[in-house]
């Protein structure tokens, strides 16, 4: 029997990462100190960017990011809709468009050949009045609306990288900046290479379900030392780096880390090849546990992952078998589960905002209703691992 009741995530602490931040506690300094630099600097190094901005969220690095990219109220970026819902708010946050092309079913990342499409189209009707298919319903009524596209947010799911290389091409194709949502993905590699470091810039995020943790947190990679100096004067109510105290050059914000999470999130960037390999041991038990189960498909991991960096441990509940009864049955036997993701264009708020409908994007949508994250994290042992996959499999054949 399984030690109940099992956590969703569950942050992976030592006693090095708690003397980290208590150390800091015993200084003056608790923001806007050593400890954020160092850990900017260990950050980008471990990824193999020049340049690492420490800031209070993932939310708060893509926003600065949207910022960068120049994002003028009205003007379009392209994104996908099968992701957490602050991928696509960081662009509404400067009053720019998500324009969302639907995603690879067997991965559940931005689709590339869609991408290239949609670029394209909005390239050529750009300054144009007339209907673009691309466009959410309540931009296409606006005559007046500008079209101009201006950059891609591709999201890297559940910690597997986006196909980066055809994105990539489209950008430079257009001249669009690419926005890396690395939240879900520190440390994973596509065709060898880091993801976060593909794009103009890269985030990552540290809330305490991620594979690593500052409580709250980010971190932006960029090889620009011109945006890496913007992001640090933007996440500090726009002071420049030369500027006086006090003396503001632009609008900013507070999106500083602190140096307690800052300390913390040293101390755990240490351990994170250790911290990915016990949430690779994890995924493997269930992938062996649940691999056969008809009723139940489980991720596939594309040939250009070279390494996964596993963030969430999602199965597809496969008919007649329903996900929402998996999940009721799951939760009676003491295990939760969460649907993952719902997608982002059938948010209240989206449809309000743009008219999107259920039928504009079906693969997203295919994937929000059939997709189930199981608990997941680096400290769960074997036992449990068993537990989930026996109730799961007594949940699908009901
Ligand atoms: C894909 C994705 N983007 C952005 C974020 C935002 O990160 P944060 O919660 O640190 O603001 C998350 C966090 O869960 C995420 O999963």
């Amino acid at each position: 029997m399984s030690k109940l009741p099992i956590p969703m995530s569950s942050p992976d602490l030592t006693a090095d990462d708690i003397a980290a931040v208590n150390a800091v506690l015993h200084t003056p300094v608790l923001s806007i100190g050593p400890q954020i630099k160092a850990f900017e600097q260990a950050a980008a190094e471990a990824v193999g960017a020049k340049f690492g901005v420490g800031v209070n969220s993932g939310t708060a690095g893509l926003h600065l990011g949207v910022i960068a990219a120049d994002v003028q109220p009205g003007e379009l970026v392209i994104t996908t809709p099968f992701s957490f819902i602050s991928s696509a708010n960081s662009i509404l946050y400067e009053r720019g468009v998500p324009v969302f092309v639907d995603v690879d079913p067997q991965t559940g990342n931005i689709d590339p050949a869609l991408v290239a499409e949609a670029a394209h189209d909005l390239m050529q009707d750009a300054g144009s009045e007339m209907q673009n298919r691309w466009l959410p319903r309540s931009i296409n009524n606006q005559k007046s609306a500008l079209r101009n596209l201006k950059a891609l947010l591709p999201v890297h799911a559940f910690g597997q990288p986006c196909d980066m290389d055809p994105i990539l091409e489209v950008a430079r194709t257009h001249q669009l900046s690419v926005i890396e949502d690395a939240c879900e993905a520190i440390g994973a590699e596509y065709k060898g290479r880091k993801a976060g470091t593909l794009g103009d810039m890269g985030v990552f995020a540290f809330y305490p379900n991620k594979q690593m943790t500052t409580g709250e947190g980010g971190m932006i990679v960029t090889n620009d030392e011109a945006w890496a100096n913007l992001f640090r004067s933007l996440r500090n109510q726009g002071r420049d780096v030369f500027d006086a105290w006090l003396n503001h050059s632009r609008l900013g914000y507070n999106y500083r880390l602190d140096e307690l999470s800052a300390a913390l999130g040293l101390s755990q960037l240490k351990r994170l090849d250790e911290l990915l390999a016990k949430r690779a041991q994890v995924a493997a038990w269930y992938t062996e546990r649940l691999k056969d189960e008809e009723l139940i498909e489980v991720l596939h991991l594309a040939a250009s992952t070279t390494r996964m960096s596993w963030f969430v441990y999602v199965v597809r509940i496969k008919p007649p078998a329903q996900r929402d009864e998996v999940l009721r049955r799951l939760q009676i036997a003491g295990v939760p589960s969460r649907p993952y993701f719902t997608p982002i264009h059938l948010q209240p708020f989206y449809r309000d905002k743009f008219g999107y409908q259920r039928g504009d994007f079906p693969v997203t949508e295919y994937l929000g209703d059939v997709s189930l994250a199981l608990p997941f994290s680096s400290v769960m042992t074997e036992e449990q691992v068993n537990y989930v996959c026996q109730q799961c499999r007594a949940a699908v054949r009901g």
